[in-house]
């Protein structure tokens, strides 16, 4: 029978001084970041994750990660600070554990639970007393009470004093310059009051501000909550541009004039749908768990129906400006300007651009894109790849449609070299208007 009181004051000590060696499962967008940031605060990382192609690129000093330098990936490797392995027994030396691994919606728009039980049994295999675990990865409120819990119960550890467990969601905004995994605060909240004093020593080794709330549960919800709440605010100037296109007003002069007001109001700006591993996903974690207890989310689903419609209504709008120059869609060359889900990041899951694509392709366009941050991708099979944004390439579009807008995109070259542009995204709002005609999502007022 393990010493109770010293299990846990030996963690601490290990934490305080550094020796704990901290794991973690999945090194993607969420676990690189966290990973280099244990290494900065003086641990040993072990990296663990399934996908050789991306534990072979780190320990060759390479990162996959926009947002994670390929110097400090190369630095923490060769100072031994950090190994990256597919090899699950190292997680048996690890005495804490991070999982931060994909949770995906299946077909049926219900969680797709599969990684999390794939890290979970991991970890249950692995498992040692004195060890810390945390969940990471964005899920339904009880996931880790549920999943995780009677997995190291089974194997006769007792939560709070053999092992410790706690929920943390992480924050990452890909491409943010201000906000980045160390000075966003990090919400947790154990099994235990002692998980909870576990898990903040661990991450208040490299985190600048750790919130504590009372269960899992509440810090499970809150991930929920905050994404919940951009679903669903987007979700509303999104029908806010369709209002102000069928009142023939510019929505973004609306949006700007009310963001003047200093309080009360928070400025959220319409656009061609929603990107993205976070805001199209994990609001349907919370509406499916609140359907088994009977419950329908009518917020959260009506925002997804408006959200996820705005690919339809960009098409519409090529298809009318084309109409307007006597072409049809079909035949008709379109440029996609932009394929990541957002300005200047290359992730493009869930990206608005590969629906209005999609539906130009349904349409008998023949369509391309340019984006300076993906230059090729694959979509059902089918291999893509950027094509430069010359002078030929634009005067030969019959359209240009501006689906993400890249900062490092020449838009004054744009206009003067195309025809026409529609604008989902309000990026021309400040270039001298020349040869192109140009559509946004809804008229535009001419500058006051
Ligand atoms: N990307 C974001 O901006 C963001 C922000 C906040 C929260 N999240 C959440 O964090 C979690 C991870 O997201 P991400 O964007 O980092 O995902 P990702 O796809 O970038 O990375 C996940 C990694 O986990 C690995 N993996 C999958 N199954 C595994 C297993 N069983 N064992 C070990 N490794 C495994 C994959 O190979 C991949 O490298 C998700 O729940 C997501 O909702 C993501």
């Amino acid at each position: 029978m393990p010493d109770t009181t010293s299990m846990k004051a030996r963690l601490l000590a290990k934490i305080g001084d550094r020796s704990a060696v901290t794991a973690v499962i999945g090194l993607g967008y969420v676990g690189l970041p966290l990973a280099m940031e244990f290494c900065e605060a003086g641990f040993h990382v072990i990296g663990y994750d399934v996908t050789q192609r991306v534990v072979d690129l780190l320990m060759s000093g390479k990162s996959h990660i926009q947002d994670v330098p390929a110097a400090q990936v190369a630095a923490h490797v060769k100072s031994g600070k950090f190994v990256a392995t597919t090899d699950e027994s190292a997680l048996s030396r690890a005495d804490t554990v991070s999982i931060a691994v994909p949770t995906p919606l299946a077909k049926t728009r219900d969680p797709d639970m599969s990684y999390v039980i794939a890290a979970a049994d991991a970890v249950a295999r692995r498992a040692h007393p004195g060890m810390l675990i945390v969940l990471e990865s964005t899920t339904y409120p009880g996931t880790t009470r549920d999943v995780m819990e009677p997995r190291l119960e089974k194997l006769g550890l007792v939560i709070g004093t053999d092992v410790f467990l706690a929920f943390s969601p992480e924050r990452v905004d890909p491409g943010n310059p201000k906000w980045h995994t160390k000075n966003t605060p990090k919400v947790l909240g154990g099994i235990t009051p002692a998980c909870t004093e576990a898990a903040a020593a661990l991450y208040g080794t490299c985190i600048d501000q750790i919130v504590r709330v009372s269960s899992p549960e509440a810090a499970e919800l809150t991930k929920l909550l905050e994404n919940t709440f951009r679903s669903v605010n987007i979700g509303l100037v999104n029908e806010m541009a369709i209002v102000c296109d069928r009142l023939g007003v510019d929505v973004w002069e609306v949006i700007d004039a009310a963001a003047t007001k200093p309080f009360g109001f928070m400025k959220f700006t319409p656009g061609p749908g929603i990107g993205g591993h976070c805001i199209p996903l994990d609001p349907h974690y919370l509406a499916w768990k609140m359907r088994t207890l009977n419950y329908k989310t009518r917020f959260i689903d009506l925002a997804s129906e408006i959200n996820s419609a705005m690919p339809d209504l960009v098409v519409t709008k090529v298809a009318r400006a084309l109409n307007d120059d006597r072409k049809a869609v079909r035949g008709s060359r379109v440029l996609v300007l932009g394929v990541a889900y957002k300005k200047d990041i290359d992730d493009m899951r869930e990206s608005p651009a590969l629906d209005v694509i999609r539906l130009l392709e349904e349409h008998g366009a023949e369509v391309t894109y340019h984006d300076p941050h993906v230059a090729k991708y694959t979509e059902d099979g089918r291999s893509r790849v950027s094509v430069a944004l010359t002078d030929d390439v634009l005067s030969a579009a019959d359209a240009v449609v501006i689906v993400t807008d890249h900062s490092s995109v020449d838009y004054a070259r744009l206009v003067a070299k195309t025809s026409l542009v529609i604008d989902t995204r309000n990026a021309l709002a400040k270039t001298a208007k020349s040869r192109a005609r140009i559509v946004s999502l809804t008229p535009t007022a001419p500058h006051a």
